[in-house]
């Protein structure tokens, strides 16, 4: 029988669909997440707590939004505390030599993926294995040396929305924790980390007012491209990749994600009057340069975050009318994935798709 939490989580309320709530939800989950986190992350009992090894390098190991997820908590760590990082495809792992002291992150919203499960499998026992998911029931659970909840509720959407931005929120503290516990930051940097990342409720409930009024016309002039190119840079990328991902997922729209810098070294050919280009901008001062590029060439470029953005991502520093401050968190604008999310939905309901389930997809692929 399922729980009464799982039968809440079937309960729409007022939503229009599953999608629309997990979105929604995605600032109480984050508070709720830092309620727990909040003060060991800054003293750094939540590393301990969980019993590792120290480390020197730090191998993200996931697929698909969890992948993301894993893209942006290991910026961050690298951010914080200067360790050296590696992103792993899971189904790409045996292809990977793994370096000493590395703590291997496995990253799984079911935690029964089997690309990620048959990737630790390749790697040699000695490396500790960390999981960040959403089911501590799970075979991932069972397998890793210790197990961080993501602490998102059950979500139903197939493509993943509030487990994304808890991952991102419960890994990061964990590696803040982790830089405390190493002695790489000292407590007051931490607690002013996590004095940012708490904004992070504040800046989405602020934002996504905003973007819900815009997207519907935004889409409205782009519905009927055949292609989407996402832009970001650095910190930004993870979140544009994520845009990406969600709009192919619920739209059966091709969409690329490209880092900006590499528009002029090929997709540029691919711009021409009318294409979408949706661009992450958290202040990178050579994006405009970028910008300007498609828009030469005739591209619809839709920007989220940044100065006078069509839908402003970075709430909170408005100094008038909608102009909105660069974000120096060093996990990157994570506000902007909210309005990504809305995009990727808004364009999928107006081409008739249903968005809480995506054809051929399924909530948790257990085959490779
Ligand atoms: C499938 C889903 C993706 C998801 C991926 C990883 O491919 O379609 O949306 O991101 O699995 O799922 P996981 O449960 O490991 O996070």
């Amino acid at each position: 029988t399922p729980s009464p939490f799982a039968a809440a989580a079937l309960d729409l309320g007022d939503h229009p669909d599953h999608m629309a709530k997990e979105i929604e939800e995605q600032p109480a989950v984050v508070s709720s997440i830092l309620e727990r986190v909040a003060r060991r992350a800054v003293d750094g009992s939540m590393w301990i707590g969980l019993g590792l090894p120290g480390f020197h390098r730090l191998a993200v190991v996931a697929c698909g939004t969890s992948l993301n997820a894993g893209h942006v908590i290991a910026t961050a760590l690298r951010g914080i505390g200067g360790v050296p990082t590696d992103i792993v495809v899971a189904s790409e792992a045996d292809q990977v030599v793994l370096g000493p002291g590395t703590l291997v992150v496995a990253i799984s919203q079911s935690g029964e993926t089997a690309d990620v499960l048959r990737a630790l499998d390749r790697f040699d026992d000695r490396h500790p294995v960390l999981a960040l998911t959403n089911n501590l029931h799970s075979s991932l659970a069972r397998r890793a040396d210790a197990v961080l909840d993501c602490h998102a509720g059950p979500e139903v959407g197939v493509a993943a929305t509030k487990t994304f931005t808890a991952q991102v929120v419960v890994g990061v503290a964990a590696m803040i924790s982790a830089m405390v516990a190493s002695g790489r930051i000292g407590t007051a940097r931490a607690a002013a980390l996590v004095a940012e990342l708490s904004e992070l409720p504040a800046r989405v409930e602020h934002a996504a007012p905003v973007a819900a009024d815009r997207i519907p016309l935004l889409v409205a002039n782009v519905r009927k491209a055949s292609g989407f190119l996402f832009l970001g840079r650095g910190q930004g990328l993870a979140y544009a990749a994520e845009g990406a991902l969600k709009l192919k997922e619920l739209s059966y729209r091709w969409a690329e994600a490209y880092p900006a810098g590499e528009l002029k070294h090929g997709p540029l050919a691919l711009v021409d009057e009318g294409t979408p280009v949706v661009v992450v901008d958290h202040g990178e001062h050579r994006m405009q340069a970028n910008i300007a590029e498609v828009r030469a060439r005739g591209g619809f470029v839709i920007t989220i975050g940044g100065e006078g953005s069509d839908i402003p991502a970075l709430a909170g520093r408005a100094t008038g009318g909608l102009t909105w401050g660069a974000s120096t968190a060093p996990w990157g604008p994570l506000e902007a994935v909210v309005p990504l999310q809305m995009l990727a939905r808004e364009l999928a309901l107006q081409l008739g798709c249903d968005v809480d389930k995506p054809r051929n997809l399924a909530k948790s692929v257990t085959v490779e």
